[in-house]
C-alpha cells in the first residue's frame, strides 16, 4: 500500500470510529435529546484538547454471532483533555454501539485510563449510558466490570472520581458511580437502579416506571446516590466542569487557587440582623453562606437531599473550601440518619483531598423517636462524628445560634480538632434547651405543683435562669472552647483570616491499615 493510501486508511478508519454505532444509531440518541458519546466529551473539556486512546479496538466476542458484528471503539470513548488547563482523564459510553453494553475490551479501556489517570494523579471523570453487562460476553463482562471496581476503590481518595448518569445505568453496573466521589444525573433519560421495573414487578408485585425507580429526583432527593441533578446534559457537563474548578487534581495537590475580586476585609452589615429575635424562628443559612464566601458563589453539593444539612464548596480569598452548615430553615436543622451520612460524605471528600472546612453551626441535636433509633441514628450519627474526628485538614467553626448536646460536639468542635472555633453573640452553647432543661432539672418539684397556673410561671423562671447562664457564647468561651466571640458583619474577614493562619497546618493520624468508620 502506497504512503498515502496508508493515510488515507488511517484517516477512514478514524472517521468510521468517530460513528460508533452508525449515522441510525447517533440518529436515535438524537432523537431521545441525547448528546452522542463524543459530543458530551467535546462540550466537557477544552477546545481542541481531547486525545483518544484505542479507537482500533474491537471486541473479541463471537457467541451469538457476534464475530460479524465489530464496531471500532467497542462502545466506549476513552482518553484524557483538559479542563480550564487541567488534565483529566474521561471514558465515555457509547449507547449507539452495542447500546453502550459493556464487554472485556471496553472495560479494558475503561480500565486503561483508569491506570494512568492514578500514575500521573489526575481525575477521572466517566460518562455512563449503558444498557450494561454485554449480555453475549457473559461473565467476561462481569470480570471487566470487576476490573472497574477495584480500580475504582483504589483511586478513591487519591484521584478525584466523577460519575454523569446520561442514561440507562442498571444492574451491577451501578457500582463503579456509586464507588466515585460524586454522581451527576440529567433530569431526562438518565436512570439508575439494581434492578428495572419489569423484575420489580415479578419480584414484590410492585408497579413502577423507571423515572420512580430510579430517575434522577428520586437519586437526589430520596436515596442520595445523585450528589448533582442537571435539568439538561449541557447543563450537566458545565456544572461537572465547575465542580473539577474547586478540588484538586489528586490528594497531594491543593485545589487550584484564583484570583480573588472580592474584598477579604468586605463587612456584610445584613448579617448583624439577620438572625430572628424568637430562637425558635428558622432563617436560611444559605443567605449566611453566600454573605461570606467570594462574590457570594455557592456551589452546593447534595442539594436535594438532606435538606437539614448544607454542603458543598465555595472560596475564601480565592482558596477552595468546603462547607458544612445546620440548615434552621428545614427540620430546625436537626441531625437525622440521613443528613450526618450526608455531611460525612462531604467531610471525608474534603479531608482526603486537602480542602479547608468551614463549619456553621446552628443545630438544635439529634432527631429523636423510635424512625430514627430503629434505623440507627446512632450508627449513622457517629459517621458525621467519626469524619470531623479523623479529618487533618484546617478546620474552622462558627457557631451562629444553637449548639446543643451531642450535636455541639460533633460539629467540628474544639475537642474533635476544630482549629479555630467562633461564635457569633447570638450562640447558645449548652446541653439541651432551655425548656426540656428546666423540666428535667426540677421535675420534682413540678410534680409536686397542682395549679397549672403556678406550674408554667415555675417553669418560665427556671427557663430564664437557664438562659441567662447558658444561652450565650461566653460561658463555653469562658473554658476556652471558643476562640472569640465575632461580630456577625466581620465573619468574612476572621474566617480569611484563619484559614490563611491554618494554611500551613500540619496534622496527622496514627498509622494503621484504615480505621472502621462506623458503616
Ligand atoms: C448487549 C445490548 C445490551 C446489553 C442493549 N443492547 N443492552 N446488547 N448487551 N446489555 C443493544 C440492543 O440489543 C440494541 O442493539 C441496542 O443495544 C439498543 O438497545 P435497545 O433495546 O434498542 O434500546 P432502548 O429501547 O433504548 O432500551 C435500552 C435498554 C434495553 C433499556 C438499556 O436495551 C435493555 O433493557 N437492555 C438490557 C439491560 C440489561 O438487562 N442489562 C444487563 C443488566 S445486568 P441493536 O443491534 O438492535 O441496535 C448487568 C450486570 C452487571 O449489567 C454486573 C456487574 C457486576
Amino acid at each position: 500500500m502506497a504512503f498515502e493510501e496508508k493515510i488515507k486508511q488511517l484517516l477512514d478508519l478514524r472517521a468510521q470510529a468517530r460513528l460508533g454505532g452508525g449515522q441510525k444509531g447517533i440518529d436515535k440518541q438524537h432523537s431521545k435529546g441525547k448528546l452522542t458519546a463524543r459530543e458530551r466529551i467535546d462540550l466537557l473539556l477544552d477546545e481542541g484538547s481531547f486525545e483518544e486512546f484505542d479507537m482500533f479496538v474491537t471486541h473479541r466476542c463471537t457467541n451469538f454471532g457476534m464475530e460479524k458484528k465489530e464496531i471500532l471503539t467497542d462502545g466506549v470513548v476513552t482518553g484524557y483533555g483538559t479542563i480550564d488547563g487541567r488534565l483529566v482523564y474521561v471514558f465515555s459510553q457509547d449507547f449507539t454501539a452495542y447500546g453502550g453494553s459493556l464487554s472485556e475490551t471496553f472495560a479494558k479501556k475503561i480500565c486503561k485510563v483508569m491506570d494512568q489517570a492514578m500514575k500521573v494523579g489526575a481525575p477521572v471523570i466517566g460518562l455512563n449510558d449503558s444498557g450494561g453487562a454485554r449480555i453475549q460476553e457473559g461473565v467476561n463482562s462481569l470480570a471487566g466490570y470487576a476490573e472497574i471496581f477495584e480500580r475504582n476503590i483504589l483511586a478513591s481518595g487519591v484521584v478525584p472520581q466523577i460519575s454523569a448518569v446520561f442514561g440507562p445505568c442498571a444492574g451491577g453496573a451501578v457500582y463503579s458511580p456509586a464507588l466515585t466521589d460524586f454522581i451527576l444525573m440529567s433530569k431526562e433519560n438518565s436512570y439508575m437502579f439494581v434492578t428495572g421495573p419489569k423484575v420489580v414487578k415479578t419480584v414484590t408485585g410492585e408497579d413502577v416506571t423507571d423515572a420512580n425507580l430510579g430517575g434522577a429526583m428520586v437519586h437526589a432527593t430520596k436515596s442520595g446516590v445523585a450528589h448533582f441533578v442537571s435539568d439538561t446534559e449541557q447543563e450537566g457537563i458545565q456544572m461537572i466542569r465547575k465542580l473539577v474548578s474547586y478540588i484538586p487534581s489528586n490528594n497531594l495537590e491543593e485545589a487550584p487557587l484564583i484570583n480573588c475580586t472580592d474584598p477579604i476585609d468586605r463587612l456584610e452589615d445584613s448579617l448583624n440582623s439577620i438572625m430572628p429575635d424568637n430562637p425558635n424562628k428558622p432563617y436560611d443559612v444559605k443567605d449566611v453562606i453566600t454573605a461570606i464566601v467570594d462574590n457570594g458563589e455557592f456551589f452546593e453539593v447534595h442539594e436535594k437531599y438532606a435538606q437539614n444539612i448544607v454542603v458543598g464548596f465555595a472560596r475564601f480569598n480565592g482558596a477552595s473550601v468546603g462547607i458544612v452548615a445546620n440548615q434552621p430553615k428545614y427540620m430546625a436543622g436537626v441531625l437525622d440518619i440521613n443528613s450526618s451520612r450526608k455531611g460525612a460524605r462531604f467531610v471525608r471528600f474534603c479531608d482526603a483531598f486537602n480542602i479547608p472546612i468551614v463549619t456553621l453551626v446552628d443545630v438544635p441535636g439529634f432527631l429523636c423517636g423510635t424512625g430514627q433509633e430503629y434505623n440507627g441514628i446512632i450508627t449513622n450519627g457517629a459517621k458525621l462524628l467519626f469524619a470531623y474526628g479523623e479529618a487533618t485538614v484546617p478546620k474552622v467553626t462558627v457557631t451562629l445560634r444553637k449548639s446543643y448536646g451531642g450535636a455541639h460536639d460533633v460539629m467540628s468542635s474544639k475537642q474533635l480538632r476544630g482549629d479555630i472555633n467562633y461564635a457569633w453573640p447570638t450562640a447558645q452553647v449548652a446541653v439541651m434547651g432551655a425548656s426540656g432543661a428546666a423540666a428535667i432539672l426540677y421535675g420534682s418539684e413540678l410534680k409536686t405543683m397542682t395549679d397549672e397556673q403556678e406550674k408554667a410561671k415555675f417553669l418560665a423562671q427556671k427557663e430564664q435562669e437557664y438562659n441567662d447562664k447558658f444561652a450565650n457564647p461566653y460561658n463555653a468561651a469562658k473554658y476556652g472552647y471558643i476562640d472569640d466571640v465575632i461580630e456577625p458583619r466581620n465573619t468574612r474577614f476572621r474566617v480569611i483570616r484563619a484559614l490563611q493562619a491554618l494554611a500551613t497546618k500540619k496534622d496527622s493520624n496514627p498509622m494503621k491499615k484504615h480505621d472502621n468508620i462506623p458503616l
